[in-house]
């Protein structure tokens, strides 16, 4: 579970909305497999993917069109993570209800590193954005 206060906020509010609908799917999931709904568990890791995807692509998006200098690095991230959340997905789908993998991974990895991953790479990505501030500019020049 996350709660809404652990959210870190950046300079973007859509990116912000995009964050708090994560954690809002995030958090259903963690009911769904506290309650050892193995239906909900595969519907709402699906809903994730499906989210995430959408969360991903829309930040790309929005880097390639202002030119962003680390966007290889961000999109990396993306790329890895995404990745390793639909390896979760099919895990549990083809486990006989391991729920303690996803409860695990959501608990130990996916929550920490969205955590972590607003706080640097998306609060840098929303000043950009915002401001045009570069993440290697040491501030306004005269
Ligand atoms: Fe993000
Ligand atoms: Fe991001």
């Amino acid at each position: 579970m996350i709660t809404q206060d652990q959210l870190p906020m950046v300079a973007m509010t859509s990116m912000n909305d995009t964050h708090l609908e994560d954690i809002i799917i995030i958090n259903k999931l963690s009911e769904a497999v506290v309650n050892k709904d193995t239906v909900l568990t595969n519907s709402i890791l699906e809903e994730l993917i499906e989210h995430t995807i959408t969360h991903f692509s829309g930040e790309e998006e929005m880097m390639r069109e202002k030119s962003f200098p680390p966007y290889l690095v961000h999109k990396g991230e993306h790329d890895r993570v995404l990745n390793e959340l639909k390896a979760i997905a099919q895990g549990f789908s083809q486990s006989d209800g391991d729920f303690q993998l996803v409860m695990a991974y959501v608990d130990g990895s996916l929550i920490p590193w969205l955590i972590n991953h607003i706080q640097t790479l998306d609060t840098v990505t929303a000043m950009f954005l915002q401001n045009g501030l570069s993440p290697c500019s040491s501030g306004r020049q005269g």
